[in-house]
């Protein structure tokens, strides 16, 4: 049976997240300059988030440039805004053509202002799209949304606009940058590294983890269906025990 006929519709994970590594190791196999990888990670991208969109996946959140990546050398760091603006700016039409709304989560206006703007176009043009959300998750880290939350909440309770009990668990979820977009049931990560990397820490405190050895630039279709399989048979319990799923 192909992989994705396997894959029950009825038990879909709302959202998947995705951290898109190994753009640079796979130019490396080419002989190629890292940025060479970044322009084909794109390709991934354009067919996860097709496939995702098809499956009836509601959100999907791609990790594409994190926090730590400002450290980079300055002229990777430039190509890939370079890239993020003419990628943005291209593909606009297939999103509203496909019904699929952007968002972005990270610290935003710390990108290149010419990126910004394309962002927030983009992001105002398929606003009204309702089959997926497609979330960028830009100049993004954990750390830095969740140190981010702490301040606004402190100071919220210092002006008493907000009493300490009433810092539940949703109240901080709120004050995250994904405030209104579900947990990630699924999380998955390529290039064959088993970490975070500084990612949505709060948000996938109970997500799948799925590990492929695929660099960014060869996942395709198959993989994410590959990946949907794999959850699909894992048993989620939340602390519980089997028999109580029944
Ligand atoms: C992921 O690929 C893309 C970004 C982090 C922007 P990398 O650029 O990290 O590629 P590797 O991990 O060095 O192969
Ligand atoms: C994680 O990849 C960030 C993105 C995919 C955007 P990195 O390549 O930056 O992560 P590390 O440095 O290997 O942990
Ligand atoms: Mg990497």
């Amino acid at each position: 049976m192909r992989l994705k006929d396997q894959i029950i519709t009825e038990r879909l994970p709302k959202h998947v997240a995705v951290i898109m590594d190994g753009n640079g190791r796979w130019a490396k196999r080419q002989g190629a300059e890292r940025i060479f990888g970044h322009q084909h990670g794109v390709k991934a991208v354009r067919d996860t988030t097709e496939a995702a969109a098809e499956l009836g996946i509601q959100f999907l959140t791609l990790y594409a440039f994190s926090t730590e990546n400002w450290n980079r050398p300055r002229a990777e760091v430039d190509a890939l805004m370079e890239l993020l603006i003419h990628t943005i700016h291209a593909e606009t039409a297939t999103l509203n053509k496909n019904n699929i709304r952007l968002l972005a989560i990270g610290d935003l206006h710390s990108l290149p202002g010419n990126c910004y703007e394309q962002l927030q176009e983009a992001i105002r043009e398929t606003s009204t799209n309702t089959r997926m959300t497609l979330v960028l998750a830009l100049s993004y880290s954990s750390k830095w949304e969740i140190t981010a939350a702490v301040k606004r909440i402190a100071i919220e309770v210092r002006d008493g606009m907000l009493k300490p009990e009433d810092i539940r668990e949703d109240l901080i979820s709120g004050y995250l940058t994904t405030a209104g977009i579900p947990d990630p049931e699924l999380l998955i990560r390529t290039s064959g590294e088993h970490r975070i990397s500084n990612f949505l820490l709060w948000q996938i405190a109970y997500a799948e983890l799925y590990f492929t050895d695929k660099l960014w630039p060869e996942f395709g279709k198959d993989d994410l269906y590959a990946a949907l399989v794999d959850y699909q048979q894992r048993e989620r319990r939340f602390g519980m025990v089997s028999e109580q799923l029944k």
